[in-house]
């Protein structure tokens, strides 16, 4: 149970134009170059998954995950700390911030006997949606907050580190494990945030600059052709089995993915790679985008309003396409999977194809039958890379979300935690629709046949593609 926490402060107050390409001449590295080289070690020791081998102490997870946070922020300058490019990104700093303030709130407060919080008003400013513990900051005005300082932020996180260093070398309760399990996931899903937020952030710069200009990129391979996997239907389980404390990391699930239950399925077929770009280039240069027939109502309606030609970070320079991203502007290759696109564009894709995206039922048994690994955060592309294989299924992890036409909604029993954390997934099952299978900018080991995420129809800055399905 929550006892207090620090958020007794009530404030008082209420077209891209090019100019300037800085990166267009990026050397193109060799696919063989090391990217993983640069992650550091610790970031890459547990990249297994549902392993059932032992498992580090939790107070040498929670240093690994806290410091691969802090490594990605290593290449931003101070300027870049504090962009907020539209509402649904939060700057670099807030991040940093929020994922110490859900440590500060969710253990240290309730565990941590005598623990004073870092700052009183710190917990207005960093809750991000806990209606249980108080108050918020604006979403959409988190880049408004020069204040408190980048130093002042990373002060924050060693002081609350060090409290949870010292709470969690002490005898600790199934209860606590469980939350700092809760609280490592989360900042996992915040360090693919920071890169999705960063790379809007720079992309609404004219200087379009890079992240990194070190990344690794694959050159010259080819993707293979378009190929179909048969799967036959039946009656299959999904999901995890229901657990109330989840206190081993690799074991862990969201409350979301809970509980198994059993799904019927027709026979199906799923493609054995995602689309390509130039699959949907020929999409595009079809008057895909101009022609309504293929387009949901919203969907339509939203390509009028935002008037899409492309998926986002495309832009057409002197007849060529390009795309921005971590690594600065881009040729868009035609091999690499197709990248930040709605469910609206992915929907009308494959109906202009003649096939239909996956259920989210028909994804998790295919990915089930699959090992997790692909391109991950720790590969170090920071950007999708052509498939490799057909005999089975490739790239169902790593590389983009794939889209499913599952609309995000609980399971058959499905059960809240109680408390705060109770709001951590369940209140936002309206609305939104499921991705699957992780990004490469996901963390290997935060990753599951299982896993659910949830955007916005109408959302495309997060790493979002396509595998068609069809019918059989
Ligand atoms: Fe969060």
């Amino acid at each position: 149970m929550l006892k207090k926490v620090c958020t007794d402060f009530k404030p008082e107050y209420p077209s891209k134009k090019l100019m300037n390409h800085p990166h267009l001449s990026l050397s193109v590295l060799n696919a063989s170059a090391s990217a993983a080289a640069a992650i550091p070690a610790n970031a890459q020791a547990n990249a297994t998954t549902h392993s059932t081998t032992p498992q580090p102490p939790l107070v040498e997870q929670y240093s690994t995950i806290r410091n691969f946070s802090e490594w990605l922020c290593q290449p931003l300058q101070i300027e870049d700390y504090g962009i907020q490019s539209m509402p649904d990104v939060s700057p670099p700093k807030w991040h940093l911030a929020h994922i110490t303030w859900f440590f500060e709130t969710f253990l240290l407060v309730p565990f941590s006997p005598g623990y004073t919080c870092f700052h009183p008003q710190f917990g207005y400013l960093f809750n991000s949606y806990y209606e249980a513990v108080g108050q918020r900051h604006p979403r959409p005005q988190r880049g408004l907050l020069s204040r408190p300082t980048v130093e002042e932020v990373y002060r924050y996180r060693a002081f609350v580190d060090e409290a949870m260093r010292s709470l969690l070398t002490s005898p600790l309760t199934p209860e606590i494990e469980s939350l700092v399990v809760l609280g490592l996931h989360h900042e996992q899903q915040h360090q693919e945030l920071l890169l999705m937020d960063i790379k809007h952030g720079f992309s609404i710069n004219p200087l379009r600059p890079a992240y990194r200009s070190d990344l690794p990129e694959v050159e010259g391979a080819i993707a293979p052709q378009e190929h179909w996997l048969d799967y036959p239907g039946g009656l299959f389980e999904i999901g995890e089995a229901h657990r109330q404390q989840i206190t081993n990391f690799s074991q862990f699930s969201f409350d979301n993915e809970q509980p198994q239950h059993r799904v019927y399925v027709e026979d199906y077929g799923l493609a054995a790679r995602l689309v390509t770009n130039a699959e949907y280039l020929e999409f595009i240069e079809a008057g895909g985008y101009q022609k309504a027939e293929h387009w949901l109502s919203e969907g339509w309606a939203t390509v009028q309003r935002e008037e899409w030609r492309s998926p986002l970070y495309w832009e057409q320079i002197e007849g060529q396409w390009w795309n921005m991203t971590l690594g600065g502007m881009r040729p868009v290759r035609p091999d690499e999977p197709v990248c930040h696109v709605s469910y609206y564009e992915a929907e009308a894709f494959a109906h202009w194809a003649g096939k239909r995206l996956p259920t989210e039922a028909e994804w998790e048994i295919a990915a089930a039958q699959v090992p997790i690994q692909g391109n991950f955060v720790e590969q170090g592309y920071l950007h999708p890379t052509p498939a490799r294989a057909v005999t089975r299924p490739d790239q169902i992890f790593g590389d983009v979300w794939e889209w499913t036409q599952s609309a995000y909604l609980p399971y058959p029993g499905f059960r809240t935690a109680p408390g705060a954390v109770g709001e951590y997934n369940g209140k936002f099952m309206s609305n939104q629709m499921v991705l699957r299978g992780g990004a490469c900018v996901t963390a290997q080991n935060h990753m599951r046949a299982s896993y659910r995420n949830f955007f916005p129809p109408s959302a495309r800055w997060q790493f979002s593609g396509i595998r068609l399905a069809t019918a059989l």
